[in-house]
């Protein structure tokens, strides 16, 4: 190919690849636009009433009405972390269009059936990308001990961290919560 006819196709395509650019940018932008106002707990709580229980018993655990005034929100545990982009988006997309359906097509919501489902596929890694240094504030020799060992092992079964703390997203058993 001569060089003038190089030319000639990157003259073709510049316009296509402009849109293209453009496009991808729109879409981004549109993207986050769309992410920020479904990424708030009070969105993911209030939406349908599958997620009530969630939603209040959330509000009296530890996460978010902790000692120091810091809120975790239900997606930074329930998704991929943000920086993880795209797997973030995937999941988010996914789960999302899960629960429309269930709400829609899903029948009757069985919270101790889910509770159980939800509490068994959260990973370790969720709880340790922030609790990243236990065994700095040993709090007392049994929990030195406890983590020790489920830091070795993640996700095993009996030293995983929601085997013990398992009302750490969800304070249940509470005189604040009846259902
Ligand atoms: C996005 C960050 C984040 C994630 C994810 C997270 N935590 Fe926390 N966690 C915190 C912060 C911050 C506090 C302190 C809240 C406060 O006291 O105001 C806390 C508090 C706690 C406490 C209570 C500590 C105390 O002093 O009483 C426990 C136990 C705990 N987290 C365990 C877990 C477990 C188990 C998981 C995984 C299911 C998890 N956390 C996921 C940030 C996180
Ligand atoms: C600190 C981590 C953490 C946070 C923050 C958190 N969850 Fe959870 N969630 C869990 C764990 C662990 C379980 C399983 C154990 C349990 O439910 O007692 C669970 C269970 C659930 C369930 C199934 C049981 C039920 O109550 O229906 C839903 C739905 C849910 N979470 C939604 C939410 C929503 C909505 C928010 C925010 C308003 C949120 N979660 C915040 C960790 C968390
Ligand atoms: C075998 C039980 C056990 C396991 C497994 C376990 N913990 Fe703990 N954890 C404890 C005990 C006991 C304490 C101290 C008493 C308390 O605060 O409830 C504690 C305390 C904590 C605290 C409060 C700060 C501190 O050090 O006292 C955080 C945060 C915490 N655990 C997070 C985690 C995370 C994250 C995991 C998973 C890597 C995990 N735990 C696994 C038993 C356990």
């Amino acid at each position: 190919m001569s060089v003038r006819k190089i030319f000639a196709v990157i003259k073709k395509y510049i316009p296509a690849f402009i849109v293209g650019i453009g496009f991808s940018i729109l879409s981004f932008v549109g993207l986050n636009a769309a992410m920020e106002p479904t990424s708030t707990s009070h969105y993911c709580g209030s939406k349908c009433h599958e997620m009530q229980t969630a939603y209040q018993t959330w509000e009296i655990s530890v996460h978010a009405s902790g000692q120091n005034g810091v809120r975790i929100e239900c997606i930074d545990c329930h998704l991929p972390p943000k920086d993880k982009f795209f797997s973030h988006v995937a999941a988010k997309g996914y789960y999302g269009a899960k629960d429309v359906y269930k709400h829609h097509f899903g029948g009757e919501y069985d919270l101790e059936k889910t509770r159980k489902k939800v509490l068994d596929s959260m990973r370790d890694k969720t709880c340790v990308y922030c609790h990243d240094n236990l065994l700095a504030k040993p709090g007392g020799p049994a929990a030195r001990i406890a983590h020790t060992a489920s830091l070795a092992r993640p996700d095993s079964p009996e030293a995983r961290c929601p085997a013990c703390h398992e009302q750490t997203g969800h304070q249940r058993e509470s005189k604040l919560f009846s259902p």
